[in-house]
């Protein structure tokens, strides 16, 4: 049950809160639904979930899409940054695979995490996000906000993950003319 799954914060961007849910997943919520009707499924959300379904089925790096979920956010969540505008009712959540990583602009730039991140790894790391980025592009989909903050590196798997697609947009010609 979602009550009893432990619900950590992540992240404020500019658009969304970013909690992690248990240990796997992450559930991410578009800043702007606060002032929507809280059962109400927010537009942006729907639409990135969407474009995150579309990815993944057609084998783009990106954390897997798990869907739509009504999420609480009660007061004793840990290390819970309130929302604004939020109470604790439930909310839509972009819910997905949990990436473990560093954000390849920290570890491109030794922000933080990539300070002792040989020079190669680093440019290694880049290639593997422009391709990706590449793979985006001949699905005609119009990647926006690109940037190595967009994308999370996993050692282990030596695998880029992208993420934050909300406002690309979905190709207008079907899919078997376009591939
Ligand atoms: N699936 C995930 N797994 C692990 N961490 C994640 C995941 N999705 C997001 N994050 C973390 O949350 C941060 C913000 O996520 P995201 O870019 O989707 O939000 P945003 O509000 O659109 O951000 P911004 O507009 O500032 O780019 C990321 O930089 C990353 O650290
Ligand atoms: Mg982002």
């Amino acid at each position: 049950m979602i009550s009893e799954r432990q619900i950590t914060f992540i992240a404020e961007g500019s658009d969304g809160f970013i909690y992690r849910l248990g240990k796997d997943k992450v559930a991410k919520f578009e800043k702007t639904i606060a002032r929507e009707i809280p059962s109400s499924t927010g537009k942006k959300t729907k639409r990135e979930y969407r474009m995150g379904r579309f990815l993944y089925e057609n084998g783009i790096s990106v954390p897997r899409p798990h869907g739509i979920e009504l999420i609480t956010l009660s007061s004793d969540t840990q290390g819970v940054t309130w929302p604004r505008g939020f109470s604790s009712r439930a909310y839509p959540a972009f819910v997905m695979d949990y990436i473990e990583g560093v954000v390849l602009d920290d570890l491109v730039f030794s922000i933080n995490a990539g300070t002792n991140t040989p020079w190669q790894e680093r440019k290694h790391a880049r290639k593997m996000y422009n391709r990706e980025i590449e793979k985006v592009r001949d699905l005609f989909v119009a990647p926006l906000d690109l940037g190595l903050h967009n994308s999370i590196w996993n050692r282990e798997e030596d695998r880029i993950y992208l993420i934050d697609f909300q406002g690309w947009i979905l190709p207008r010609i079907p899919k078997e003319q376009t591939l």
